[in-house]
């Protein structure tokens, strides 16, 4: 287990951010599990990156624990995965110094989620107008081959592949590997209760881990128009059906969608029926993060565990970049 395998190295980090809903789980935690199999996948929760927005010790630490939760309800496999925390690997910071004297200001300046956080707010902090010489420091430290990140990403990626080459350039000597971003297909934009793509800024989410209550709640307030029982009804144009194919296989959809179309199924009862599926979808996961919620001492020696592994091999990558820029005087 862990050892140096064929398979290319998949790294990637994930922010606390709260709680997750199923517009996450499909558009990018699910996507982490299908790949788990195929790379020797890294993946970490990226808490120096939380400190640039959250500062309350509190809220940090139980975010990093809920990350861990989320993911190993879900199905990561510590077995397979090397799951941990970013701060267990605190050479990415020493990295990040390193690529920041090699990085200029202008070109900094010029990432979209810096600008667009001075658009925002003119006050912002070091650490964000920094973040991408951090995940590049992150990435380049694993000699990622491939970095699965949503669109938003991308460049952040970029700036990682133009940070190899300015520092194999140099410092003369190929020291970093070139890692390609591997953009997470939105399979399907996952609607929320409102029909609008799911967030958490829409306040239209169905949580990953609802209670049945929480997913009666949420069923109940998806609007629908004003047909009657016995009506044909558009399943295209309905925001019910639009959530509830997410959780079906092709012949189920097919049936659903007939449903709709024939007439004699009232709005009831396709939210009775969207319950029932979400209830069967929903339930089991939740049941595994409340059991691992009850088992917080086996949640940190998964993080712990990964985290020896990534900061072993960080140390190791480490030696080579100090001797390379000169550090070791030895
Ligand atoms: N910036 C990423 C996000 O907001 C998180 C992240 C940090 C990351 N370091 C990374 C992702 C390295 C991929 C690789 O989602």
């Amino acid at each position: 287990m862990f050892k140096k395998t064929s398979k290319k190295v998949l790294l990637s980090g994930v922010k606390p951010t709260g709680r997750v809903h199923i517009g996450n789980y499909f558009g990018a935690m699910k996507q982490f599990l299908d790949l788990q199999n195929e790379f020797e996948s890294y993946i970490f929760i990226a808490d120096y990156h939380a400190l640039t927005t959250v500062q309350d010790q509190k809220k940090l630490s139980e975010d990093i624990i809920n990350v861990a939760l989320d993911y190993l309800a879900i199905g990561l496999d510590p077995k397979k995965v090397v799951l941990f925390k970013q701060s267990d690997v605190p050479q990415v910071t020493e990295l990040a110094w390193i690529f920041n004297c090699l990085t200029t200001m202008p070109y900094l300046m010029r990432a979209h989620a810096f600008k667009d956080a001075e658009a925002k707010n003119n006050e912002i902090n070091v650490g964000v107008f920094d973040y991408p010489i951090l995940m590049a420091a992150d990435i380049l430290m694993q000699d990622a081959d491939v970095v699965p990140v949503g669109q938003d990403q991308k460049q952040h990626v970029e700036y990682a592949r133009d940070t190899v080459m300015k520092f194999n350039r140099v410092f003369n000597a190929p020291v970093f590997k070139m890692p390609e971003p591997l953009i997470l297909k939105e399979v399907e934009t996952v609607p929320g209760t409102d029909g609008r793509k799911m967030s958490k800024s829409y306040g239209n989410v169905i949580p990953l881990f609802a209670t049945d209550e929480e997913i009666v709640k949420a069923v109940m307030s998806i609007p629908t128009d004003s047909k009657g029982v016995a009506e044909p009804k558009n399943p295209d144009e309905s925001h019910l059906y639009a959530i509830h194919k997410l959780f079906l296989n092709e012949e189920q959809r097919l049936a659903l969608r007939s449903k709709y179309l024939k007439g004699g199924m009232g709005y009831k009862e396709a939210k009775d029926l969207l319950i029932a599926d979400l209830k069967a979808f929903i339930g089991p996961l939740r049941a595994r993060r409340e059991a691992l919620a009850k088992n917080v001492r086996y949640v940190k020696k998964v993080l712990k565990k990964g985290g020896k592994i990534a900061n072993k091999r960080a140390e190791k990558k480490m030696q080579e970049v100090r001797e390379k820029v000169g550090l070791n005087i030895n």
